[in-house]
């Protein structure tokens, strides 16, 4: 079995130019499949407000279901490099209220590092949590949590003054002491001119190809919703297809009585006419 990545790990991959792969989950199970298939991390994602919760967006998200979900994650994948997604309103109101949540993913959930939204804005909190000892990753460009303000999920860093917007958001966190950047929705030659210029990994997730590596949703990744598929990601599987079959044959064999066939069934220990008088004194019981 792989031994657990520390964030020294991701810097000597970025050294040595190995890509770090991560995709975001939400539960036991789909942060096991990611485990077994050699996954460098995993992002427990406030997008679980969309994919787990069904919301349109991931600003209902609370501390209190990032914590859940991100211990369900590390049951799932003790070997992984966890990473908790601060959830909207965690780190907004004030630094303290921050460095506490943050501390919060560290001590209840056994996360290796925290991520958080926004640039210069946020550069205090990220000062703070970083001294307080925990890794924090940044997340610029297309920040969802503030996709009221950027008028929806819009890339970010099309024009060249939006793009020394984003520019001056990665420069500062870094700055602030984030060890790691994510960027989000932004075009190709923003990213790369990020990933030149900073000496901590850059990571993308619809920002081209010029990173240390790439992100997916599992719900894009896996092909879990049919109604939705944002022009960055790549289905590598129909789960939704699959999971819609096999519920239709579930139904169409309990219907006709196919299911459950005999090696569903328990066997009875003991004598068979046992079984067959206390039958008959049930039977007798309720019928008579
Ligand atoms: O919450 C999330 O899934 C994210 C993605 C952009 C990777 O932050």
């Amino acid at each position: 079995m792989a031994q657990k990545k520390t964030i020294l790990d991701l810097c000597k991959m970025k050294a040595t130019g190995e890509k770090a792969v991560w995709v975001t989950a939400y539960d036991c199970c789909f942060a096991a499949y990611a485990e077994k298939a050699g996954m460098d991390m995993i992002l427990v994602g406030d997008s679980m407000g969309m994919v787990v919760y069904g919301y349109q967006g991931t600003i209902p998200v609370t501390m209190d279901m990032c914590i859940n979900h991100c211990q369900a994650v590390r049951r799932g994948a003790p070997n992984t490099y966890i990473i908790g997604d601060m959830p909207f309103g965690s780190y907004h109101e004030s630094v303290g209220d921050a460095v506490h949540n943050a501390i919060r993913f560290a001590k209840e959930a056994d996360v290796d590092a925290i991520k958080l939204e926004g640039g210069v804005a946020v550069a205090d909190v990220i000062k703070a949590i970083a001294q307080a000892g925990i890794v924090v990753f940044g997340h610029i460009g297309l920040t969802p949590q503030s996709s009221a303000a950027m008028g929806g999920f819009r890339a970010q860093g099309r024009t060249a003054d939006s793009a020394r917007g984003v520019i001056e958001d990665a420069i500062a966190v870094y700055e602030a002491g984030a060890r790691a950047v994510l960027v989000e929705g932004v075009p190709e030659e923003v990213c790369t001119i990020i990933h030149k210029t900073l000496p901590i990994p850059v990571y993308g997730i619809g920002a081209g190809s010029d990173t240390d590596g790439q992100v997916l949703v599992v719900g894009d990744a896996l092909g879990m919703f049919e109604a939705f598929k944002p022009k960055f990601a790549k289905r590598y599987a129909d789960i939704a297809s699959v999971a819609t079959k096999a519920f239709a044959q579930f139904i169409k064999e309990t219907k006709e009585g196919s299911f459950p066939a005999s090696e569903h069934k328990y066997s009875i220990s003991g004598d068979s006419a046992e079984f067959k008088t206390l039958f008959k004194e049930m039977e007798a019981k309720f019928k008579g």
